[in-house]
């Protein structure tokens, strides 16, 4: 499994979810952009989102499945959004990011600073081989985030996953330890 961490980088501060975020996560969880591209539970409840910030997301960690952050504001603490990973696979060193940025935090770079500070860890302190992201091929904000996080696009999974409107195509992406490249490490730009 993946250690317990907290990680820094210029604005963010990302650590475990724990019951102060309960009410920002129902929030963000309810909000229709959430709803429309993640498959949540709705309507999003405060017993769904007590159950994911003290219990769902922490048993993601312990069964080796992943790791999930609650991304956090360095200066006021306020919830801004949560980044993680699932569907690890620890022999071939290679797991699948997702994310959701609160509505109050959304169009500030909040997901694409979030994501390469949690790829950087993965790819260099971690040393996996492989971080994937998928996106269905009509949330264009979610692809711009891995165009910007330095995700390469290697192609589109038909009919690979669900919403609530229906069946979706998804579009793989890919970030190696290479594509890093010399580029700033963000948990050191504090
Ligand atoms: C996708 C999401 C996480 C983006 O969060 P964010 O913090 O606002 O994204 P960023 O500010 O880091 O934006 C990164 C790029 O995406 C683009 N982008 C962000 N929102 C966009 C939108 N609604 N439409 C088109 N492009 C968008 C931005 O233009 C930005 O590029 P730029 O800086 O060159 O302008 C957020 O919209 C969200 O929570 N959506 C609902 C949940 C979801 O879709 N999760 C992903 C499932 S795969």
């Amino acid at each position: 499994m993946f250690p317990e961490t907290v990680l820094h980088s210029r604005r963010l501060v990302l650590r475990a979810f724990g019951t102060r975020d309960i009410p920002d996560t129902r929030a963000s969880c309810s909000d229709s952009l959430t709803q429309r591209w993640l498959p949540l539970p709705r309507p999003y409840t405060l017993d769904d989102a007590t159950a994911w910030c003290t219990t769902t997301a922490h048993a993601m960690r312990d069964s080796g499945d992943g790791i999930q952050f609650a991304i956090t504001d360095a200066g006021t603490k306020r919830l801004m959004g949560q980044v993680g990973l699932k569907k690890t696979d620890w022999r071939a060193l290679v797991s699948e990011v997702g994310y959701w940025v609160s509505p109050w935090a959304r169009g500030h770079g909040i997901a694409v600073e979030a994501t390469r500070t949690l790829a950087h860890w993965l790819l260099i302190n971690q040393r996996f081989q492989r971080m994937e992201l998928r996106a269905a091929t009509e949330n264009t904000a979610s692809q711009a985030v891995a165009l910007k996080a330095g995700f390469h696009r290697e192609g589109t999974l038909r009919n690979a996953g669900f919403v609530y409107g229906g069946r979706v195509d998804l579009v793989l992406f890919s970030l190696l330890p290479g594509d890093l490249g010399s580029s700033t490490d963000p948990t050191k730009t504090r």
